[in-house]
């Protein structure tokens, strides 16, 4: 098979290791790619928003499975223009993908199937907002509806703060058109976990649990980021939170996108705060998680491209879906000053250090190669994985293997699964 991935991102380092490791597999194209996806696959200049040039692509090149790593392409309706020249690709259709291409629709949604999740109104005027702030509790959270880079979305611990955000999100368009809805919601306190799910239209897989690290600095300090570091699975997402979520939470999502006519195949990333109330979701994803598929795919066993198959042909309940009984643990190697302002174009040493290391994984989020060396070239730049027998071995491998890679400004969170010694 040949297997096109559109993305350039450590997700799709990740999606294109383990599509490599299906024997059905022979070649691996990756659009735009990046310098570590290389070694997979043949990466092509194309943008992953250029859908046309990308389905004449997959056309001329044969290509039997398109994998959709990102976001905006599909909340875009990438799925739509390659089903529509005849081509097998993977993801949500724009029907489907709205799921998180709108938070007004999916609270929608979640209210109209009693889902769990934080009460809400939803804004087009920023003058009623603003009303309905006058008398509402703090802190509150501001999310404009559609995608902003993970921005978009402000807690707000005074009247004062809100009514800046109302203006930074509704008026002055900081986050562009995703403002011109706002979703104004409770805040909620608990821990957070995140989900990856297999979905074939009717049938739900849940992957292993994972946690990312959002903020940049230590101790949940500093701005919010990308994702600065994950580990799998969440101790804190035990049986019965599983049970919960299976029965109220994954089944019912996928059920009502179906009753609404917007049949969902494809990944669904469930945001979950686990609250004294019980599990409710923060928010939904329409692909893997980034850098939550960097430690979920490490310890998938399945063959993933029968998955990502059944998926599209709707069999996914006569897949048995595997994950290792062990923990793996992503440490990202930021550029110092990220998610501001920083340098790139360093060279980065020690890559190979990682190749055929067991257990040991370094995914490319920001790299280029200049004149045939492998050099920064974004915020995030790595992924560091490591996997272990437990979340403590994990950790401690992750936090050893750092040391191996080395460039200019490197920086990281030294905390990665420190919730973990409070479990
Ligand atoms: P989202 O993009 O919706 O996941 O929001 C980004 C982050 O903001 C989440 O990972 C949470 O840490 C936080 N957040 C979002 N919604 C809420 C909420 N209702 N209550 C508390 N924190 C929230
Ligand atoms: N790590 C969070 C996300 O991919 O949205």
């Amino acid at each position: 098979m040949k297997v096109l991935i559109v993305g350039s991102g450590g997700r799709e380092h990740a999606i294109a290791w383990k599509v490599a490791q299906s024997s059905r597999v022979e070649k691996i194209y990756c659009a735009p790619g990046n310098a570590g996806i290389e070694e997979y696959a043949q990466c092509v200049p194309i943008g992953a928003m250029e859908f046309d040039k990308l389905a004449a692509f997959a056309k001329e090149e044969q290509i039997d499975l398109t994998v959709i790593g990102m976001d905006d392409p599909l909340v875009g309706g990438i799925v739509d223009v390659f089903e529509a020249e005849g081509l097998r690709v993977f993801g949500p259709r724009k029907n489907a993908a709205i799921l998180e291409g709108s938070k007004a629709f999916s609270k929608d949604l979640m209210k109209k199937y009693n889902i769990p999740t934080a009460a809400y109104e939803n804004f087009t005027d920023p003058r009623a907002a603003l009303e309905y702030l006058e008398t509402a509790k703090f802190p509150i959270v501001l999310k404009a509806d559609g995608l902003a880079l993970g921005k978009g979305v402000l807690i707000c611990n005074t009247l004062e703060e809100a009514q800046a955000g109302v203006r930074e999100i509704m008026e002055d368009k900081k986050f562009g058109s995703a403002g011109n809805t706002m979703v104004v919601e409770e805040f909620m306190t608990g821990r957070e976990v995140s989900v990856l799910t297999y979905v074939d239209g009717k049938t739900i897989k849940p992957m292993t649990s994972a946690q990312d690290h959002k903020r940049a600095m230590d101790g949940d300090q500093g701005l919010n980021t990308g994702g600065m570091g994950t580990f799998s699975p969440s101790p804190f997402y035990t049986e019965e939170v599983d049970a919960f979520c299976k029965q109220h939470i994954y089944q019912a999502t996928v059920d009502a996108m179906a009753a609404e006519g917007r049949e969902f195949k494809g990944i669904i990333f469930f945001g979950l705060m686990l609250t004294e109330e019980g599990p409710k979701v923060l928010e939904y994803n329409a692909r893997f998680g980034d850098p939550e598929a960097q430690v979920v795919l490490p310890r998938m066993k399945t063959d993933i491209v029968d998955v990502f198959e059944a998926c599209i042909d709707g069999t996914l309940d006569q897949v048995d879906l595997q994950f290792e009984d062990n923990a793996a643990v992503c440490v990202v190697l930021a550029s110092d000053g990220y998610p501001v302002a920083y340098e790139k174009g360093f060279p980065i040493h020690g890559l190979e250090k990682f190749k055929d290391k067991e257990g040991y994984y370094v995914f490319h989020a920001g790299t280029a190669k200049k004149d045939g060396q492998i050099v920064t070239n974004g915020g995030r730049v790595l992924g560091v994985v490591a996997k272990g027998e437990n979340l403590k071995k994990a950790r401690a491998n992750a936090y050893e293997a750092i040391d191996l890679v080395e460039f200019e400004n490197k920086y990281y969170r030294h905390d990665i699964g420190k919730a973990i010694d409070e479990a």
